[in-house]
């Protein structure tokens, strides 16, 4: 008996500490990557062209064969259907990890030297067309046709002629969820020297397929929550002449009970920082629509309506912005005083006194995490239905039932045991 107790009081410590960590060592990640990873649902990939900022829409599969080699298959897709394919892009070769990221405790950036095999395939005649307008030599492009370029030129992508591909990209994993980096909401690429500031939706393992929720499990579990963002999020918003810019937030959702919500959005200068500019708290209803299994197996949409709209200004400066063209029967904003703007006309923010906001969005809820919809890449709400998007937003976590929860009832059964 004496003995068992110590073995288990070890094993206990163990336990506790390992439930404790919240970010990851570089060690972990190297133990925890090798898997195979997929994306959850069809992804919402921005592309910047000049003055727009169009959808694209991915599907992206990692295999790390060890914690340097990887192989990965992304396929780019034209719209939400998941059936029209532009790109293919096939490729393997060798992960460095350059640093922990200044802005994500526990992420590394990662250098990925695409020097094994890399194959292009183009799916649609406009882009065989463009590509070999402007090929020099080297390839001549055809439809579906897998081309290897592994060391031939592609001025498409400023690629040279015996250069292999190199390409940089955030790990973060936690729990059994690997995070890449998203650099801004115009979906630009990520560089040495711009490294991702924010997650994107995360990649689960290949065979972790879950049951999916009914619906009513589904109310059941958001309600038992308390869901806040990982890190601060890459979103898109709008500047003052309506042009997409990148904003950095965190969410903090709750679910008073199956048909109504409260949400608080906090905003951030950038992605380090850690002191917010302004706080947004809203209360609303919760009205569930329909089934949302085309983006997920177990995800619903449901429509979420503001009833209540507070706003609470942070600093100085923006107390100032708020303040200049303020609308008649609105008492000044004070800082970090909390202003009630319901049913109030404040045109910064799109409220005024006869209309409701409401947005058209979706909820998909496995193990400790939620996922709303995907912000549609044009900075403005997904509203009317037709605006909503079919893919997920970064999630979002309750740390309170994470595996932890499995070890608390564990220890008790240890503890238990100890004395017996
Ligand atoms: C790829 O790069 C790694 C490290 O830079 C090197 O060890 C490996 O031999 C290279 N493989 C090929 C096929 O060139
Ligand atoms: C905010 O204003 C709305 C509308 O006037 C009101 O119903 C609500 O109770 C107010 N909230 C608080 C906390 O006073």
């Amino acid at each position: 008996m004496e003995n068992y107790s110590s073995t288990y009081l070890i094993f206990l410590l163990v336990i506790i500490s390992i439930s404790q960590i919240q970010s990851q060592t570089l060690d972990e990640i190297k133990a925890q990557i090798v898997n195979e990873w997929k994306s959850i649902a069809l992804e919402l990939v921005p592309l910047d062209q000049g003055n727009q900022v169009q959808p694209t829409y991915e599907r992206r599969l990692w295999n790390f064969i060890s914690d340097s080699e990887f192989s990965m298959k992304i396929e780019v897709f034209n719209d939400r259907s998941g059936s029209n394919r532009l790109q293919t892009f096939e490729g393997s070769g060798i992960i460095t990890y350059q640093g922990e990221s200044n802005v994500i405790q526990g992420a590394f950036l990662c250098q990925f030297h695409l020097n094994k095999t890399f194959i292009l395939t183009l799916h649609t005649d406009d882009l065989v067309l463009q590509f070999n307008q402007i090929q020099n030599g080297g390839i001549t492009w055809t439809k579906d046709k897998p081309q290897d370029i592994t060391l031939l030129p592609v001025p498409a992508f400023n690629k040279l002629a015996g250069q292999y591909l190199i390409a940089y990209d955030l790990i973060y994993i936690r729990n059994n969820y690997l995070y890449m980096g998203d650099v801004d909401a115009l979906g630009n690429m990520a560089s040495i020297d711009e490294p991702p500031r924010g997650l994107c939706a995360p990649l689960i393992p290949s065979n972790d397929d879950i049951t999916p929720l009914t619906l009513d499990e589904l109310k059941e579990e958001i309600v038992k929550g308390v869901w806040t963002s990982l890190a601060k999020e890459v979103r898109p918003g709008l500047n003052s002449e309506g042009q997409v810019t990148t904003s950095f937030q965190t969410r903090k959702f709750t679910f008073p009970d199956d048909s109504s919500f409260t949400l608080i959005v906090s905003s951030y200068p950038g992605p380090g920082q850690t002191e917010s500019l302004m706080d947004i708290e809203i209360i609303g209803d919760l009205i569930w629509e329909e089934d949302a299994s085309a983006v997920v197996p177990g995800a619903q949409f449901a429509q979420f309506v503001v009833n209540e709209f507070y706003l609470t200004p942070k600093t100085d400066q923006m107390v100032q912005n708020f303040n200049q063209n303020l609308p008649q029967d609105l008492d000044p904003f004070q800082l970090n005083q909390k202003a009630n703007l319901t049913k109030k006309d404040f045109p910064a923010f799109g409220l005024s006194k006869d209309t409701q906001i409401k947005e058209n969005d979706l909820l998909y809820q496995r193990e400790n995490r939620l996922y709303l919809g995907a912000r549609p890449v044009d900075g403005r709400r997904p509203f009317p239905t037709e605006r909503r998007t079919y893919s997920l937003s970064d999630d979002l976590i309750d740390p309170e039932r994470s595996a932890s929860f499995a070890y608390i009832i564990m220890l008790n059964i240890l503890i238990f045991s100890i004395w017996i």
